[in-house]
């Protein structure tokens, strides 16, 4: 069986795949006996291709061309973003071509629109590389835990994000040195901003619970928090707490709503996710039937998202001529829980006068809302009259949480604004 494919886009990922088609092509066809041709390559620097030998393959600066050559039967979009992304990918799904994509945004964005058009036209649309890079995450869920209601999912999914709180951990950075060393090493995105505001696992998220639950999640309704706040002496406090800080992906079912949303989160240190360091991405799903399953790799990169991308090229040209999968299963819609009705445990970190008073009148206003403290730290204050208090809270709702602390930060004593973030 042959399959030809055209890659749109030759940049870091594209160039990763059409490096693997050249490479690897025999040992492919030796596992699986289909041949993989790399047909045809769009890409607009030219001077991106010069790595490669391209004897035999159609080179252009024309997507379109690429969409409408008759060697190609499956699309590469690799270039990213919202458009023209999304004006290739549809023109190719229009032209009855299955389509390969790592671009999350776009996903995230407009999944169920793309989703709709490649049903239409009965041909693939596959997405392994648009969350957690070389992770077959996707795979898992659509296919190895098939049979399994998801309780709950969390992920490690933005290795910028874990790169920098990896240094802040073990290297005692500042969070702007530690990003700074992540943009020199070429992890972050320039500007990081999508990396380090939460977004890009945001993305990621919305992909995966789209999956797990069958449902059509709106990218508003996911709740989003990146880790700029997150300061060294707070990943300090909470080492001496016994926790790690890690910015999570968490989806869950709870009670017929579905939990969405991406925070910084304390994990417990001898969680199987605290040790995921550095830029590697892992994902912890929990099954009704499979239990605790983990899934853990580089999640970014050119060639292990190049990995993903031919695996997804290879399920299409094994599959033949046999109907093509739903990128998406859409069910009845499931509601989103709103933040505030979350229920765990909180860190808070206060910057406070060191007077007298101070502790009791937070405990107080925290007991009137139902809040129970589980633990306290307080050091003995240096340079200036103003301390840290931090509090580990037993289990609340995150309302009560929030409104004790919208009172709390009126009163006199509190220099910022308190900084609070969940527990795993
Ligand atoms: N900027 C992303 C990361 C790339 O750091 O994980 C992969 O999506």
């Amino acid at each position: 069986m042959k399959c030809g494919v055209g890659v749109i886009g030759a940049g870091t990922v594209g160039g990763g795949v059409v490096k693997t088609l050249l490479a690897n092509r025999a040992l492919m066809k030796g596992k699986t006996g289909v041949e993989l041709r790399l047909a045809h390559v769009a890409e607009l620097r030219q001077e991106c291709l010069k790595e490669f030998d391209l004897t035999g393959v159609t080179v252009s600066a024309d997507a379109a061309a690429l969409i409408a050559d008759p060697a190609v039967n499956v699309v590469c979009e690799l270039i990213g973003g919202l458009e023209p992304a999304k004006k290739f990918i549809l023109a190719a799904l229009n032209a009855k071509k299955h389509v390969v994509t790592a671009n999350k945004m776009l996903l995230a964005h407009a999944g169920p629109e793309l989703a709709r058009a490649a049903i239409a036209n009965g041909v693939e649309l596959r997405y392994e590389a648009a969350v957690a890079g070389g992770i077959p995450i996707i795979k898992a869920l659509r296919e190895g835990l098939v049979a399994n209601s998801i309780q709950v999912a969390y992920g490690i999914l933005n290795g910028t994000c874990n790169y920098i709180l990896s240094r802040m951990t073990y290297d005692n950075m500042e969070f702007d040195d530690a990003l700074n060393l992540a943009v020199r090493l070429g992890f972050a995105e320039t500007p990081p901003d999508l990396d380090i505001e939460g977004h890009d696992t945001a993305h990621k998220c919305q992909i995966l619970a789209s999956l797990a639950y069958s449902t059509e999640i709106d990218l508003k309704d996911i709740y989003v928090e990146g880790i700029t706040k997150v300061t060294h002496a707070d990943v300090a406090y909470a080492r001496e707490m016994g926790y790690l800080i890690k910015l999570l992906a968490v989806i869950r079912a709870v009670d017929g709503e579905v939990e969405a949303r991406v925070h910084p989160t304390l994990v417990p240190e001898d969680h199987l996710l605290a040790s995921v360091r550095n830029e590697f991405n892992a994902i912890h799903v929990t099954g009704d039937i499979a239990d605790s399953t983990l899934y853990y790799g580089r999640g970014a990169g050119r060639m292990p998202t190049a990995s993903a991308v031919l695996a997804d090229i290879m399920d299409i040209a094994r599959r033949g001529d046999a109907p093509a999968p739903a990128p998406f299963v859409y069910g009845p819609r499931r509601p989103i829980r709103a933040i505030g009705s979350l229920t765990g445990r909180y860190y808070v970190r206060f910057n406070t006068l060191d007077e007298p008073g101070v502790l009791g009148k937070i405990c107080t206003i925290l007991g009137d809302r139902g809040v129970s403290i589980a633990s306290v730290i307080q050091k003995e204050r240096h340079e200036d009259n103003f301390v840290h208090v931090v509090l580990m809270t037993h289990e609340t709702v995150e309302s009560s949480i929030r409104s004790a602390l919208a009172e709390i930060d009126q009163i006199g004593f509190v220099q910022e604004k308190t900084h609070v973030l969940r527990v795993l």
